[in-house]
């Protein structure tokens, strides 16, 4: 009896104390994180804005389009700054979610569950593995694969009957032909995919994750905008960078600068661009049931180069040309979201 009252006096000294203490921890005049969401919000609903690493976040803000809300300028929550503010006058929140697809998808779903938010402008820069594009080029990808599942096999491993693509090693080995090669094969898998909208008990096999139809068209009328060519006057593109809409993007936890490799995913996949993020933002909207679009600038070759790859040249031209299209896509945006779904 008497330990069990000892216990049950320790368990209230303990709350106590860490109410005291996370009081405490705050600073005059800050609001928990709860609080200020539930304020920011009121001021809803937003479009939510995803970049993934700085150098798209400096060419975001470096045009000066984003203007941060003086009251409620930003919530930090699992070490990540989620800001809100304005866009031509349309209440937008937004995140650097990291690298990676894990990030991708925890920001993501970070930003729908906790947010009042109308969908999510997913944006930054990508390999291009497209010969008939440039550096520099903007695409606003039509549906995104997720490239990175792969069965690991043996050597003439059997397939599945429905296999949509596979690798085998061998087949690069140099010089051609005599060699096995014990990395035998790899052979693409699609996603699990859950939604909202189906049984719990379900789930799809998902190759191509669909950007939402309505956004999409809506960003055809972008095509031709002018974009920058030029880093600073003694550097430019060889040619006018342009925008094309509705190409085929991939996603895999892979930064791929391997030409062989480049080759491979845009035989297999007829897709023009690779990145680590798009396709697990673009799945997370889809099973949560919001709208989505993406936007990435071609910042190299992926490996098709001779040397170093382009990114660190041409990367931040290629972010720059990026956030002005999502400026344009944001202010086209009509405000009876609900329409455009
Ligand atoms: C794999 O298949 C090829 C072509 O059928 C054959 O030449 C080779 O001997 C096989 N290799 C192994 C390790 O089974
Ligand atoms: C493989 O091919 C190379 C060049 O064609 C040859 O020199 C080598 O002897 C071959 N190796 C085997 C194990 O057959
Ligand atoms: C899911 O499966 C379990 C076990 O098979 C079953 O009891 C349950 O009713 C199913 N739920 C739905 C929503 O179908
Ligand atoms: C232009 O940018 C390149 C790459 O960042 C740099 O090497 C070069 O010095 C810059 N030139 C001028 C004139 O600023
Ligand atoms: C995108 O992928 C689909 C399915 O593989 C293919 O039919 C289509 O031609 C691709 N789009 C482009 C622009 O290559
Ligand atoms: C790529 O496009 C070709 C030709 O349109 C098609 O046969 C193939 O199935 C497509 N690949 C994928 C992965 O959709
Ligand atoms: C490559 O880019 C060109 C030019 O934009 C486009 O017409 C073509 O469909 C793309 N090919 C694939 C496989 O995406």
């Amino acid at each position: 009896m008497a330990s069990s009252m000892d216990s049950c006096l320790q368990l209230v000294v303990a709350v106590v104390f860490l109410l005291v203490f996370s009081v405490k921890s705050l600073k005059p005049n800050e609001l928990r994180p709860s609080s200020i969401i539930k304020k920011v919000n009121a001021g809803g609903p937003y479009i939510g804005l995803i970049s993934v690493y700085s150098r798209e976040e400096d060419a975001f803000f470096s045009t000066g389009g984003f203007k941060p809300n003086p009251k409620h300028p930003y919530v930090d929550l699992s070490g990540r700054r989620f800001r809100f503010g304005k866009i031509h006058g349309k209440p937008v929140i937004y995140v650097r979610c990291g690298i990676g697809m894990v990030n991708a998808a925890a920001a993501t779903q970070q930003m729908v569950d906790l947010f009042d938010i109308v969908g999510i402008v997913h944006f930054g820069i990508a390999g291009n593995l497209n010969n008939s594009m440039s550096i520099g080029d903007v695409v606003v990808l039509k549906q995104v694969a997720n490239t990175g599942i792969w069965d690991w096999m043996k050597v003439n491993g059997t397939l599945e009957l429905n296999s949509i693509a596979h690798l085998d090693f061998g087949t690069y080995n140099v010089p051609k032909g005599n060699e096995t090669n014990l990395l035998g094969r790899i052979s693409f898998r699609p996603e699990d995919f859950h939604s909202e909208s189906k049984n719990p008990n379900t789930s799809i096999q998902l190759i191509w994750a669909q950007i939402t139809p309505k956004w999409l068209q809506l960003a055809t009328l972008l095509e031709g905008m002018k974009l920058k060519k030029c880093v600073n006057s003694s550097l430019c593109l060889p040619q006018e960078p342009k925008l094309v809409v509705g190409l085929n993007g991939s996603t895999a936890n892979i930064f791929v600068d391997n030409g062989v490799y480049r080759d491979f995913l845009f035989r297999n996949f007829n897709v023009t661009t690779t990145d680590m993020e798009t396709s697990a933002i673009a799945m997370t909207c889809l099973s949560n049931g919001y709208p989505v679009i993406v936007i990435r600038g071609l910042s190299d070759l992926a490996g098709a180069q001779t040397g170093k790859s382009a990114i660190d040249t041409f990367g931040s031209l290629a972010a720059l040309n990026t956030a002005n299209v999502v400026l344009k896509f944001i202010r086209m945006l009509p405000l009876n979201y609900y329409l455009y779904y």
